[in-house]
């Protein structure tokens, strides 16, 4: 396909220029919304012209940084980039890059991990200050100046709509055939004049294919010709099968009891190896007819949608192998029937995750014995990734599901632990917990009956007397007898792991 086929807006192919020309158009101190969900659709070329030009100014002795808000997280070429030329003064609203988490880490970078649902609506509350500047790319651009999403949608209507300049990275290897798979929804509003989002099936279009962007705000047009990230995930291990197996037997015996229909509700799968791993022991197991509303789409759903165990998925973007991602564009038009991809406001949006009722199913860092979940930091204080959307659909699912190993660092580490050592779930959002060793179905049980459920059927066996004892103790010595505490001990373990390099005793 030509340029003028990709670009077919006259006066935007008259601002095609250099990844460099447009990346000099960004002033120090802006903040930058760029495209970019989960590795997929996030800009190629500018971010590392802007990461150059921002070394040579360092070196210079001139400081330049600025404000790096997406979708969620995206890839080397952006995040990497320009964390390595130290231009990130402040990231939101999630990352997964390792250079980011470092500086982040060091103090070096200021972070906001953001409930993905609120990024949109805090930008148009003015909540995060003025949007300077979006990078955002695109599949291409229309006669009338609208455009064609790209593998992702993530932010892109808001940054489009709120930011005062725009430039446009127009990926030319994008499959044309992804237009027509995007539903963009333009009715939400500010409070007082929220009314209803109309979208009642997961399957639902309530919007149009197309972004809206005004093209007097397009300072700058750039090509590009590479595809996203495309990370290879890992080929599913004892644990995660394990783990699968007990979600499925325990959704089906939910079924049995009437608390869920045959053909489930629709699923949530949130990112990584282990939720890639559920979804494979979904596509072996005995459920059909299924559908999604999830944030991303890994792998694992292709794979339900191509058997037909999956009828429909929609999702913010795409999070592809590249053998996935081959099979996605050889069958496009098979899938585009089958997805849609949506802002993530919408796709993350509490109103429609209750009211559909969602089955949330999420990793975690750990949890402690009375059902409060950490998913993103270690130890305390050292961030991972961040809550993504896992905090939207937890609190407000039908279901909503943690799961992790019970040990990490090769059994240094319990994921039970007695205190959570960050909460971003608490006790009140989270029914179900998952390990290797078990699930505990925490519903209708008070904090001293879920401790027991937990340590019996999730944590690991090396570590349950020494979980037993603390709340035997805790029980004695406890100020109260609610959620019984030895304040002094909650968070020892991870003081142990600290000083010794091991939880255990
Ligand atoms: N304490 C310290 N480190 C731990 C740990 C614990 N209790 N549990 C796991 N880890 C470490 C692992 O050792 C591994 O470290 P490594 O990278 O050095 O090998 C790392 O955390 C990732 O763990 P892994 O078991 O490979 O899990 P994962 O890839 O499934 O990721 C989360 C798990 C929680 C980090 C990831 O799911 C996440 O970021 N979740 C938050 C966002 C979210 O839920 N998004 C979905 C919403 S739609």
């Amino acid at each position: 396909m030509s340029l003028a086929d990709r670009v077919r807006h006259p006066a935007l192919l008259e601002r095609v220029m250099s990844a460099h020309e447009a990346a000099a158009l960004i002033p120090a101190g802006a903040n930058v919304g760029m495209s970019g969900f989960t590795g997929a659709g996030y800009p190629k070329a500018v971010p590392g012209a802007l990461a150059q030009r921002i070394e040579g100014l360092h070196a210079q002795g001139h400081p330049f940084k600025i404000g790096v808000w997406t979708g969620a997280s995206t890839a080397p070429e952006l995040d990497g980039a320009l964390a390595r030329a130290h231009g990130i003064g402040m990231r939101l609203p999630y990352q997964s890059d390792p250079t980011c988490r470092r500086q982040i880490n060091a103090g070096e970078m200021q972070y906001i991990d953001m409930h993905l649902s609120h990024v949109a609506q805090f930008v148009w509350f003015g909540f995060l200050g003025k949007l300077d500047v979006a990078v955002v790319e695109v599949a291409g651009v229309l006669p009338d100046g609208r455009l064609i999403p790209s593998s992702s949608v993530g932010n892109n209507k808001t940054w489009l709509d709120q930011a005062d300049k725009v430039i446009l990275e127009v990926n030319q290897g994008t499959p044309a055939g992804l237009e027509g798979m995007h539903d963009i929804y333009y009715g939400t509003d500010l409070p007082p004049h929220r009314v209803p989002i109309p979208l009642l099936r997961p399957q639902d279009r309530i919007g149009e294919p197309y972004l809206h962007c005004d093209p007097d705000k397009v300072i700058a047009v750039v090509v590009t010709d590479q595809p996203d990230r495309n990370s290879v995930f890992a080929a599913p291990d004892e644990n995660s099968q394990r783990i699968a197996g007990h979600i499925i037997e325990f959704l089906q015996g939910e079924v049995k009891l009437g608390r869920l229909p045959r053909e489930l509700l629709p699923l949530q799968s949130g990112v990584g190896n282990i939720a890639n791993a559920v979804l494979a022991g979904l596509n072996e197991g005995p459920f059909q007819h299924l559908t999604a509303f999830t944030e991303v789409l890994q792998d694992g759903m292709l794979d339900m949608l191509r058997s037909g165990k999956l009828a429909s998925a929609s999702a913010t973007a795409l999070s592809l192998s590249p053998a996935a991602m081959d099979d996605f564009v050889r069958h496009l038009d098979f899938y585009r029937e089958r997805i849609v991809l949506r802002p993530q406001e919408i796709s993350n949006h509490p109103e429609l995750i209750r009211r559909m009722g969602l089955i949330a199913m999420n990793a975690m860092i750990e949890a402690d014995i009375y059902g409060n979940v950490n998913s993103t930091h270690v130890m305390g204080s050292s961030i991972m990734n961040g809550i993504g959307g896992s905090g939207d659909f937890a609190r407000n699912a039908y279901l909503s599901i943690f799961m992790t190993p019970s040990l990490a660092k090769d059994g240094a580490i319990s994921c039970i632990v007695p205190m959570a050592s960050h909460v971003d779930h608490t006790e009140h959002d989270v029914q179900i917990l998952v390990t290797e060793q078990g699930l505990a179905d925490l519903r209708g049980l008070s904090p001293t009956q879920r401790a027991q459920r937990i340590i019996e059927r999730c944590a690991h066996p090396d570590y349950r007397p020494q979980l037993r004892d603390y709340v035997e103790r805790a029980r004695r010595g406890a100020t109260g007898q609610h959620t019984p505490h030895l304040l002094s001990e909650a968070l020892g373990w991870h003081q142990r792991y600290v000083e010794t390099g091991s939880m255990r005793a």
